[in-house]
């Protein structure tokens, strides 16, 4: 009994292979646009193709290409039934919208390239459920803005490019769902950050947000951003630093300052429980020194060098702040003058600053009409007043950080 069972399975398997044996002699099916190179490999370039054919490629296809085409929309669900699919090209197509879950149902998608298009949005969900992409190319297109979760569920993503876009916006969880991106890199010309745009991405290599043109650094823009080894916010204009800028940015390995212009920072903290390791201020030119109670840096290392400030009535403040560390001597030999006209550009240390005088809001912090002394208020019986009047604040100031 048993046996006759093994033999009749067996007999079965033995009529399956035949049939595989006979599928694989009979002509394999290709849409006659396309050149089949294997039944895992098809190109379909330049064929004047309206519709993906997916139903005439084989189902075993791992490449497939479709670069210049005329797709100017790909719906949901658009290669279902590709389930070996592994790369996809859809270059040079006058793609408009990508449709929500678009490339579901392609489990084995590691590398998808939708490049020189004429896409301008990347909309909710386009790229959701991508569980095993690892690359999104999508440069060169037209690409204004990215909206909240375009990409959620694409948890094992390791590189997304969008270099070489318009892009002017980018919206409040435009990459949640992200997690584990080695490398994230922005075009120029970003022109808001709106708040929690960041909010979802957890665990990225690399994240550079350079050439922006911001016309501040809102509440909230970094909040929800977590575990990142480099955050470098680089020659980019960033307006006015708001307060709470960096509010819910945790675990960053080092972050940089790199090369930019920043009118003024109302705020900048980093608390002990953000976690922030190293931070970088370099090559700066800050055109309004900030207050000395709304700066804070709870980090392991702080490097502040090569920065230009204006070397007004207010760097006093700047001097007896924490960005220099306690090393007045090392600060101000390393990061320069803006103004006065004659200082610019020249290290701070040739300033004598004994000869400016302290800004009036230093001593009279509630008077803020006045807000610049002339930088001519050399010695004089007034700064005698000044100097005991800014180190009774200095003092407070400094058990209110809770740095004495
Ligand atoms: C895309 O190209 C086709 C063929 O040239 C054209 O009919 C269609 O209108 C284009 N779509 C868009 C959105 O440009
Ligand atoms: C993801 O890809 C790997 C091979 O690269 C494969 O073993 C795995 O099954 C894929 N995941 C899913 C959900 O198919
Ligand atoms: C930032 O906004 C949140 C609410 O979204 C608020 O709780 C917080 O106090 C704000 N922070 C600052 C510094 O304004
Ligand atoms: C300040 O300088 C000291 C040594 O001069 C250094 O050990 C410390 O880490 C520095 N603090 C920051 C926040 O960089
Ligand atoms: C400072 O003020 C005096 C007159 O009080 C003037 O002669 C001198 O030019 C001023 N210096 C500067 C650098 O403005
Ligand atoms: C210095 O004090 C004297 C007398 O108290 C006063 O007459 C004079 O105007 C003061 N000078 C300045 C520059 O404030």
């Amino acid at each position: 009994m048993v046996s006759g069972v093994v033999w009749r399975f067996g007999l079965a398997l033995i009529l399956v292979h035949v049939a595989a044996l006979t599928m694989i002699a009979s002509p394999p099916s290709c849409p006659p646009e396309c050149i089949c190179l294997s039944q895992t490999q098809v190109l379909c370039n330049s064929g004047g193709l309206r519709e993906i054919p997916v139903k005439l490629l084989p189902a075993t296809v791992e490449h497939l290409s479709l670069t210049r085409n005329h797709f100017p929309v790909i719906r949901s669900d658009a290669f279902s039934g590709l389930r070996a699919l592994k790369k996809l090209s859809l270059d040079g197509n006058n793609i408009s919208i990508i449709k929500p879950f678009a490339f579901r149902g392609l489990p084995r998608l590691k590398e998808i390239s939708i490049q020189q298009t004429t896409l301008a949005t990347v909309a909710q969900f386009s790229f959701a459920g991508l569980q095993n992409i690892s690359a999104i190319y999508l440069s060169h297109n037209r690409i204004k803005k990215v909206e909240g979760y375009a990409f959620a569920g694409t948890t094992n993503l390791k590189l997304l490019v969008l270099s070489n876009n318009p892009i002017v916006k980018i919206e409040s969880n435009a990459f949640s769902g992200l997690s584990i991106v080695e490398r994230l890199t922005f075009p120029s010309g970003v022109r808001l950050l709106e708040p929690d745009c960041f909010n979802g991405l957890d665990t990225v290599g690399y994240l550079k947000l350079a050439y922006m043109d911001l016309p501040f650094v809102g509440n909230g823009t970094f909040r929800g951003l977590t575990n990142v080894g480099v955050l470098s916010i680089q020659e980019s204009d960033l307006g006015v630093i708001r307060p709470g800028a960096f509010e819910g940015l945790t675990f960053i390995n080092n972050l940089n300052f790199l090369n930019n212009k920043i009118d003024s920072i109302q705020e900048m903290m980093f608390g002990p429980e953000q976690r922030i390791r190293n931070v970088k201020f370099q090559g700066n030119h800050i055109l309004d020194i900030p207050k000395i109670d709304s700066i804070y840096f709870a980090v392991n290392k702080l490097t502040v060098i090569a920065n230009h400030f204006p070397c007004d009535c207010h760097i006093h403040a700047l001097l007896e702040g924490p960005l220099t560390n306690d090393s007045v001597y090392e600060f101000t030999a390393r990061n320069f003058c803006i103004s006065p006209l004659e200082y610019n550009g020249r290290p701070m240390n040739e300033l004598d600053f004994d000869s400016i005088g302290r800004c009036q809001e230093e001593v009279t912090r509630s008077n803020l009409e006045s807000r610049d002394l002339p930088s001519n208020t050399s010695k004089n019986n007034y700064s005698v007043l000044i100097v005991t009047l800014t180190i009774t604040t200095l003092a407070w100031t400094r058990i209110q950080l809770g740095l004495v």
